[in-house]
């Protein structure tokens, strides 16, 4: 059970010359009263928060493609060319800037020839999430969700990001499918329309305009459903995969799959390998991707849970921090440059599938509070290693694990996590800065070993003179009042956005979408700075406006 709160102050940050300043300030903060303090030091930027770190992912998995976002042309669901409709709407309310395709593990099964040219002439194929481990939980029925129609392929993937001004990302196949279809799904996306047998595909199936598909994942997990690779084998397939490979003018960037969670070691070992024969091996890397899910405990059910299972959830995100630390720091033995950065293309709180949607929607829930709480300070964390990350992708776009959507036939509801992404857009492209948090951490019994959590953590970042910060308050039942104070610039005036309830479990539904939704909140200014409230187990984001 999550107990009292030791009134220590504790200063969440990774800046030592934060607590210098700290102690500087310290006395005028503590004047203006409450438990809880705030500095951001606009003075000390961090870097700029690449967009892509606002990145969505979706995968052939379940009920994401079909039924989630393809629902087809003559379908009775309102669709733009078979995309759903109120998916597009919504989507377009919080600049997507990235999504990647089509998985996943799925992605090491998918034959990209399959999903190309006449749709009723493509063909059916099992699902890779249909029969294998881990596999359906309840008796499936058969339909698209197992038996894949193909219909939803590379053309209505790129005319879907089309529709929401997203950038796609393409995972290619290194377990089933030989270098040379890396070479001509490339050729497919981007040579120019009458050059090539493949673009003249492309151009058959409606679309002459070049993709101009710039990320590609080179496979997915290859220390799992990827192949079963050591990182040394993986190294040298993805080598192999990457050379020599023919660029249409488009400036292709290469991912590679990186650890799962905490395994540094996949880290160092791989880049060792890439290394082996120099340092121009990484000049063909643009990323090394992180996959890290924090699983819930319990019954794992993703709206029944204590209060125990809150803090511990909280606990298992929030070590989001460390791994991204951990292996920026691997990486740096073997590219002591950092010429490849970082990104985590697959993260989320997993929780089991809701009873209420069809079996064959994998790992389909509504996702309450708790999950809104993960979504903020898994992005908070992003944001503070604007230096290190590149882009995150969010697991996954609707209908499964850390969904921003559910969608059944015409039925549709925005998660939570959609109102977490749509409040913290205004990060996107802005430069991060540093942040002082100081409040009464929350002492834990239970949470997965952890003796404590902090008492309000966040990030801030400043575009011109308008300041962003976004603020996580995890405790259950206690509010923080807090004294916040930027740093070489005075607050003119502001406004605050607030998604909390009294309820930790409270979620939308079919029945009732507006359940859980941010509410306005105003913020006072007092002599350049602000006192705040920040409600217990809340998500709050300010908008400032700096003099
Ligand atoms: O997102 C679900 C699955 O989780 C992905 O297919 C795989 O990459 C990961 O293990």
């Amino acid at each position: 059970m999550a107990g009292g709160t030791r009134r220590a102050f504790i200063g969440t940050t990774a800046a030592g010359v934060a607590g210098s300043l700290l102690a500087r300030y310290a006395p005028a903060l503590r004047a203006q009263g409450g438990d809880s303090r705030l500095e951001i030091l606009v003075n000390e930027p961090i870097g700029t928060i690449a967009p892509e770190i606002y990145g969505h992912f979706v995968e052939h998995l379940g009920g994401v493609v079909y039924d989630g976002i393809w629902v087809g042309e003559h379908s009775k669901v309102p669709n733009v060319g078979g995309v759903r409709k109120a998916l597009v709407d919504e989507l377009r309310r919080i600049n997507p800037p990235v999504i990647r395709w089509p998985g996943g593990c799925f992605a090491d099964s998918y034959d990209w020839r399959d999903g190309i040219g006449a749709p009723d002439r493509r063909p059916t194929r099992t699902d890779f999430w249909a029969d294998t481990k881990p596999s359906f939980d309840r008796p499936a029925t058969p339909g698209p969700q197992r038996f894949d129609p193909n219909r939803f392929g590379t053309n209505e993937f790129i005319r879907f990001c089309r529709l929401v001004k997203a950038a796609p990302y393409i995972a290619a196949n290194v377990r089933s499918l030989p270098a040379r279809d890396l070479y001509q799904w490339i050729e497919y996306c981007n040579a120019p329309a009458g050059a090539t047998t493949m673009s003249d595909l492309r151009a058959a199936g409606g679309d002459r305009e070049p993709f101009g598909v710039r990320y590609w994942g080179v496979g997915n997990e290859p220390w799992g459903c990827g192949g079963n690779f050591t990182p040394e084998e993986y190294a040298t397939e993805f080598r192999r995969y990457t050379a020599w490979v023919p660029k249409y003018g488009v400036p292709l960037k290469f991912i590679a799959a990186g650890p799962n969670g905490g395994d540094r070691e996949w880290t160092t070992r791989f880049f060792r390998m890439l290394t082996s024969r120099g340092q121009g091996a990484l000049n063909d890397v643009f990323g090394w991707a992180l996959h890290y899910y924090a699983g819930s405990t319990g019954d794992r059910n993703s709206i029944q849970f204590s209060t125990d299972d809150w803090y511990d959830m909280l606990v298992r995100a929030d070590r989001m921090e460390s791994l991204v630390t951990q292996h920026w720091s691997a990486m740096a033995e073997s590219d002591p440059t950092h010429k490849v950065r970082l990104l985590v293309d697959e993260w989320g709180a997993w929780h089991a599938g809701s009873a209420d949607m069809p079996a064959n929607y994998l790992w389909a829930y509504p996702g309450s509070l708790r999950d809104a709480l993960v979504a903020a300070l898994t992005l908070d964390t992003f944001n503070r290693h604007a230096d290190k990350i590149a882009m995150a992708n969010v697991a996954q776009l609707v209908n499964t694990i850390h969904s921003l959507f559910l969608a059944q036939e015409d039925k549709f509801t925005v998660t939570p996590n959609f109102h977490v992404f749509a409040m913290y857009a205004a990060h996107q492209g802005a430069q991060s800065v540093r942040t002082v948090f100081s409040a009464p951490p929350i002492a834990l019994s239970r949470a997965s070993g952890a003796q404590a959590l902090w008492g309000l953590a966040g990030s801030a970042s400043i575009r011109d003179k308008a300041l962003t910060v976004t603020v996580v308050n995890p405790h259950a039942s206690e509010s923080r009042e807090c004294a916040i104070a930027v740093r070489g610039a005075a607050i003119r005036e502001g406004r605050a956005s607030v998604l909390t309830s009294t309820d930790l479990r409270a979620h939308n539904s079919f029945e009732h979408p507006n359940a859980l939704a941010p509410a306005d909140a105003p913020v006072s200014v007092r002599s350049g700075g602000v006192q705040h409230r920040f409600p217990a187990a809340s998500v709050t984001r300010m908008q400032l406006v700096l003099m």
